[in-house]
């Protein structure tokens, strides 16, 4: 099977020094990488701006905003639509940009008190959109596509929630407010939520097991057709 993996944070420049994010790490998703090319699968990582090394036989593309990733995701997906997909959305992806971004260093006089934000786009939500609109020809198979709820407190009615909204065969949740679960650590506490409405709670794991599970997971669905 292919694996595309999102990875790490998104920055979102309001000029070429300053931008806004969130603290993930990338770890969560090149955990994927590595268990899903340890698994023999054909694996492909787009990550945010991390620093961390490429798991050995995975392809990398770097990307630095949510705009450059939804490009880098859709090429991927249209790439290849014979080989059965699944898609690991682990980015912490920003949700919303500076509305403007200045070319050159905005100077202190230059800047208001306040910054107008517009929204970034939902790529899980646009690559629902562009699946339901490929019908010409013989219909690609729609990827398997798997996100993550990072929440602050437990997870599990929002991940059921994402679950339905954005059309995911499996939400990991997690609470990252947790000194074991939170952004950048090597283990994590998570709830997998599926969308018939069960939740499975598993014990504190490293992020490499619980990679393991997904990969799993998806290896499963795929089987089943
Ligand atoms: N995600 C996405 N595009 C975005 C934001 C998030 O595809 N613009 C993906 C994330 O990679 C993750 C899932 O959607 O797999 C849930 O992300 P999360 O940030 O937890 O949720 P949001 O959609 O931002 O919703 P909310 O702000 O209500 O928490």
């Amino acid at each position: 099977m292919r694996f595309i993996v999102t990875a790490g944070p998104t920055r979102e420049h309001l000029d070429p020094v300053r931008f806004l994010s969130n603290p993930s790490t990338g770890r969560m998703g090149f955990a994927v990488a590595r268990a899903a090319r340890a698994a023999g699968h054909d694996v492909t990582l787009i990550a945010g701006p991390v620093a961390l090394r490429t798991p050995p036989g995975v392809r990398r593309v770097d990307v630095v905003s949510a705009r450059d990733m939804l490009a880098a995701v859709l090429a991927e997906l249209k790439a290849d639509l014979r080989h059965p997909t699944c898609l690991v959305m682990t980015a912490a992806v920003a949700d919303w940009r500076p509305a403007r971004c200045a070319k050159t260093k905005l100077k202190k006089g230059e800047m208001s008190d306040t910054l107008k934000l517009v929204r970034n786009p939902d790529i899980l939500k646009t690559i629902n959109r562009s699946i339901r609109r490929a019908t010409t020809g013989v219909p690609p198979v729609a990827p398997i596509r798997i996100g993550f709820a990072a929440e602050t407190g437990v997870p599990d009615a929002e991940a059921a929630r994402k679950c339905r909204e954005k059309g995911l065969d499996l939400v990991v949740g997690n609470d990252v407010t947790r000194p074991d679960s939170g952004f950048g650590t090597s283990t994590n506490r998570v709830t997998l939520v599926t969308p018939d409405g069960r939740t499975q709670r598993l014990p504190l794991m490293s992020k490499l097991a619980v990679a393991r599970r997904i990969v799993a997971f998806a290896e499963r669905i795929a089987s089943n057709g």
